[in-house]
């Protein structure tokens, strides 16, 4: 049987001469990262703009074990084991859509002084960064939540967060889309002893969310994302619009007043991670499993799926913990892999697919209130800021202090 055409034929040969032992290390590079032939990692490497030696530098690094496969659903796969076998081994190259994660940062709580803790993070997190980049599709997304951390014992923050988002873009090429911000109108007053106790910081309500790509030009649309409109832009298209020029100097024209069916949302996303009696707590609840104690709210990644990826993508998030992003995912028709490292977490996490059909929460259309700064007008504190960091009690003499030490 003659084969059948195709469109752009790869009809030129090229030859080039290697020694034995490169032709070894290329084919040995081309089998870790999963490609079926020679030519298609040279191809990959050309399109992928590395080179062969970022590949030579990082491949003992990417020895590691692959995850084994949890459980399958419909559409998607639970992985038990290290992201790192996940991003440099399991998955193809270049074939996912959408890293949607949100990595442990506990290692910075154990760490003691200065900036060390967000270097050894970065170091920590840059094998895992290259795997990212490598299965990720040329119009592909990497978003990463990641909460904010203090100084143990002073009431400074740690730059870790600012430094992973640098080193992501400096030294493994990735792209800003864009910054984003989850508002967690929940969350409590932390920590007590700078927000209560001493009242010189303000609660620490808000995680970054880094979202990133390959290229500057990722798959995206604001338009699958939009929020209702305020009171007042509804009784704007109602009564229509005068175009004018705003004291900003902004010339808002006559399209302001069309209806485009919701308004674009600001990157401000505000969700409350209150959920505790859903079906998967009831499930940990009742089979004595730990509920996943740093879940993020379903609503984040439906926010990011539904903007950066359409139906039968791939989204992966290799730090999976209770697998709420393969729940989002399954609900909007996308396969996906989520990978964790702890048996226990995923076991809770099979309750979300095992004899349920997975589910977005309800649209919930109420806003939270954010009140201006300043508007408790005439009722604060004016008395004279304190110099010793707020610290009430009368400080001990050295010659308290001394006795304390015997
Ligand atoms: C912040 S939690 C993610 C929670 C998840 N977004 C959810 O909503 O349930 C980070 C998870 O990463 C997992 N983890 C840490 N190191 C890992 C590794 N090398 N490979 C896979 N998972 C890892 C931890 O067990 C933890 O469950």
């Amino acid at each position: 049987m003659t084969r059948p055409k195709v469109k752009n034929p790869r009809n030129r040969l090229i030859n080039f001469r290697l020694t034995d032992a490169e032709y070894a290390e290329i084919r040995r590079s081309a089998e870790l990262y999963g490609f079926d032939s020679l030519s298609d990692y040279l191809r990959y490497l050309y399109t992928s703009g590395s080179d062969v030696s970022d590949v030579k530098d990082t491949i003992p690094l990417y020895e590691v074990a692959e995850p084994e496969v949890y459980t399958e659903t419909e559409r998607g796969t639970i992985y038990l084991g290290d992201a790192l076998g996940l991003l440099n081994r399991t998955l193809k190259p270049a074939s996912v859509d959408l890293i949607m994660t949100s990595p442990p940062f506990g290692l910075v709580r154990k760490k003691s002084y200065g900036n060390e803790d967000a270097d050894k993070y970065v170091e920590w997190f840059k094998p895992f960064a290259e795997g990212m980049k490598r299965v990720l599709k040329d119009k592909g997304s990497l978003v990463i939540d990641i909460g904010g951390a203090w100084k143990p014992g002073m009431p400074t923050r740690s730059l870790y967060h600012f430094e992973l988002l640098i080193s992501l873009c400096r030294d493994n090429g990735f792209h800003l889309c864009q910054e984003h911000y989850w508002w967690n109108p929940s969350k409590l007053p932390t920590p007590a002893e700078w927000v209560n106790v001493r009242r010189i910081r303000v609660k620490d309500a808000v995680n970054c969310i880094w979202w990133l790509s390959k290229t500057p030009w990722p798959k995206a649309s604001n338009k699958r994302i939009l929020a209702p409109y305020s009171e007042s832009m509804k009784s704007l298209l109602k009564n229509g619009y005068k175009p004018k020029l705003r004291p900003s100097g902004h010339d808002i024209s006559d399209k302001f007043g069309k209806n485009n069916g919701g308004s674009v949302p600001p990157n401000l996303l505000a969700v409350a991670n209150t959920e505790s009696n859903g079906v998967y707590q009831n499930y940990c609840k009742a089979n004595d499993l730990p509920v996943h104690p740093a879940r993020f709210p379903a609503r984040l990644p439906e926010y990011f799926i539904r903007m950066l990826t359409d139906e039968d993508d791939f989204v992966v998030d290799p730090f999976g913990g209770s697998c709420v992003t393969g729940e989002a995912a399954e609900a909007l028709n996308r396969r996906w892999a989520c990978c964790d490292l702890n048996e226990e977490y995923l076991k809770g996490a099979v309750s979300r697919f095992v004899g349920v059909k997975p589910k977005l929460p309800k649209p919930d259309a109420v806003p939270y209130q954010v009140f201006p700064p300043c508007s408790l007008a005439g009722s604060t504190d004016d008395s004279a800021l304190s110099n010793n960091g707020g610290f009430k009690r009368t400080p001990r003499t050295p010659k308290q202090k001394s006795m304390r030490l015997l």
